[in-house]
């Protein structure tokens, strides 16, 4: 079954064709991996999808639902989950509370609710924190709970951010170069994090520039190039598709 539909969808920033036209879809439950040259439009991608802009053109349909144009945490509320190219971890906050502001979106909490916490409330905040040591425990960083982020290794604050992200409990969870920067054995927990988080049923959108990593972990690859969907297929036909390495080879010259 379709989970995401995207249609024509295109943002251009003044002259900049930022993603020009693009259509795609991504079923239930599948790893779709996106790749492409620096400054092809990928991470815009997830930027037009997550509402934090609106396109120029076109429309997405998740679950059968247009949510074109709806704002940020509507679109987050509907079941779409990210993490961000650049690490953005609280880090003067505790790895826990990290977690606990993922789940906020699902929690309904109100201005007078938290002047005055009800039992009632006070019973949600334990369901919460219990919920988010388990999503710790799921990233492998229960024991860190009670750390500053900022004292986390790099390794350990991308796994954080997974975590916030799950917390929302989405259906589709979008992952901006999760191993960037990762020594191999940092690299290595990520993508069973990967398979981890696939087997609870959530359909994932990777991008990745590491073709190892993609080759292990993406059933399906959609390549850019300057805004423009140019490949799609297994990571094999990828691998060897011609206008996937032209456009590699020109991003070298
Ligand atoms: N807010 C913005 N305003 C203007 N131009 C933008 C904006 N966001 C992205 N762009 C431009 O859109 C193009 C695509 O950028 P994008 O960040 O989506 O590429 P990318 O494929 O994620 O690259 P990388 O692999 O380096 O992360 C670039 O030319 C970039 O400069
Ligand atoms: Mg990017």
């Amino acid at each position: 079954m379709t989970l995401l539909e995207a249609k024509g969808i295109s943002m251009h920033f003044g002259g900049v064709k930022a993603i020009d036209y693009v259509d795609l879809t991504v079923d239930e439950g599948q790893i779709m991996g996106i790749i492409g040259p620096n400054g092809s439009g990928k991470t815009t991608f997830f930027n037009v999808l997550t509402g934090l802009y609106k396109p120029t053109s076109g429309r997405f349909l998740f679950g059968g639902t247009d949510i074109t144009n709806w704002p940020p945490h509507r679109i987050a509320q509907a079941g779409i989950g990210r993490t961000f190219q650049n690490i953005r971890v609280f880090k003067n906050t505790s790895v826990l509370e990290n977690v606990l502001v993922g789940e906020h979106t699902k929690l309904q909490a109100t201005f007078l609710g938290a002047l005055f916490r009800s039992p009632a409330q006070k019973k949600d905040e334990e369901i919460a924190r219990k919920k988010a040591m388990e999503l710790l425990d799921f990233v492998k960083l229960s024991d860190k709970f009670n750390e500053f982020s900022a004292n986390l290794a790099y390794g350990e604050q991308r796994r954080l951010e997974i975590a916030r992200a799950l917390a929302s409990q989405p259906k589709l969870l979008l992952l901006d170069e999760p191993t960037a920067g990762m020594n191999p054995s940092e690299a290595d927990q990520v993508i069973q994090l990967f398979h981890k988080i696939h087997e609870l049923g959530i359909t994932i959108i990777l991008i990745e520039h590491n073709m190892q990593v993609m080759m292990g972990t993406a059933e399906r690859i959609i390549a850019f190039d300057a805004g423009v969907k140019i490949a799609e297929g297994t990571p094999k036909e990828i691998q060897y598709n011609e206008r996937v390495i032209q456009a590699y080879l020109g991003e070298e010259e």
